[in-house]
């Protein structure tokens, strides 16, 4: 079965960016879309975009941080379209800064974004899809800050390594029932995360210490989301648990690997 043609696509973090892209990318395959995300205004001109260019798009205000709030996404989901097929719990933030400067707000709004937020979509919608007894998949939004750490992206890095390791035990719990998870693990994507995560510290009112990404100094090419979105629609056709999206990823996580390995050596294990 084709898993896109007439399937009902929920995407949260989906007013723009990466997320916008995987919903314009299942709609182009056929899929109904549901939209959600915190920030009305984007969210409502989003969804009209989509319906324009020929989808059929519901777009649902949502607090991913909130669990009843994403309980009522999956309720509008299931009373629009009578069930969900593709979950992608995306929505997220990205603090910047050297980690011991982080303020206590700076990782506990990190956290309920990038972590419960991801916790409260599998919370919300799994148990109703496997209820549902239909094939689906869902597709968690960690990046490659979930595969190695890296400087200044202490805060971030915790929450999307949490991603990943909930998505590879989801991954294997769900196989049974049909349906396929995914983590994706882009490197750097051309969106306005920066500035969308400066609107939202700013409203919590909280004290953060985080800094605008400095200049030239991240790593790896910049990508566009369409590129993202397409090995996205890969990913779940193959049924992949790991979607990578640059090709540099894949020297770092050997040198990682290598690291480890490392320590199996004879001379590195005798005690
Ligand atoms: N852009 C990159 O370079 C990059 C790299 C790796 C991973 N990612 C991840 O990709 C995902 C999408 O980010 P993006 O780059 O498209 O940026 P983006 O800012 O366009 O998308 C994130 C969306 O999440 C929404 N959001 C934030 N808090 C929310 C909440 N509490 N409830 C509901 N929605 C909320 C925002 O309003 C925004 O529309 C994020 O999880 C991000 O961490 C991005």
């Amino acid at each position: 079965m084709d898993p896109f043609q007439d399937r009902v696509a929920v995407i949260t973090g989906g007013a723009g960016g990466i997320g916008m892209a995987m919903a314009r990318a299942f709609a182009g395959r056929g899929a109904r879309l549901v939209l959600a995300d915190i920030d009305e205004e984007r969210l409502s001109q989003a969804a009209k975009a989509l319906s324009e260019e020929g989808a059929e798009v519901a777009g649902v205000r949502t607090d991913v941080t909130d669990p009843s709030s994403v309980d009522a996404l999956a309720d509008a989901t299931y009373e629009r379209f009578g069930a969900a097929h593709l979950v992608c719990n995306n929505a997220g933030i990205a603090v910047l800064g050297p980690m011991v400067n982080a303020t206590l707000a700076d990782w506990r709004i990190t956290m309920d974004i990038n972590f419960w937020g991801v916790v409260h979509g599998c919370q919300s919608f799994v148990p109703r899809m496997i209820e549902g007894g239909e094939r689906g998949h869902v597709v968690n939004t960690a990046s490659m800050a979930g595969l190695t750490g890296m400087q200044w992206l202490g805060v971030y890095c915790a929450s999307k390594f949490a991603v990943v390791g909930l998505t590879e035990s989801l991954f294997r719990e769900l196989r049974e029932h049909g349906i396929g998870v995914s983590v994706l693990c882009p490197m750097i994507v051309e969106t306005n995360l920066g500035e969308h995560t400066q609107q939202i510290l700013k409203k919590s009112k909280e004290r953060t210490a985080a800094v605008a990404p400095p200049q030239g100094q991240m790593k790896g090419g910049v990508i566009q989301p369409p590129e993202v979105a397409e090995r996205v629609v890969r990913a779940i056709e193959r049924g992949q648990l790991y979607i990578l999206t640059h090709e540099e990823q894949r020297e770092i996580l050997r040198r990682r690997a290598a690291k480890q390995d490392e320590v199996f050596e004879p001379d590195h294990w005798a005690l």
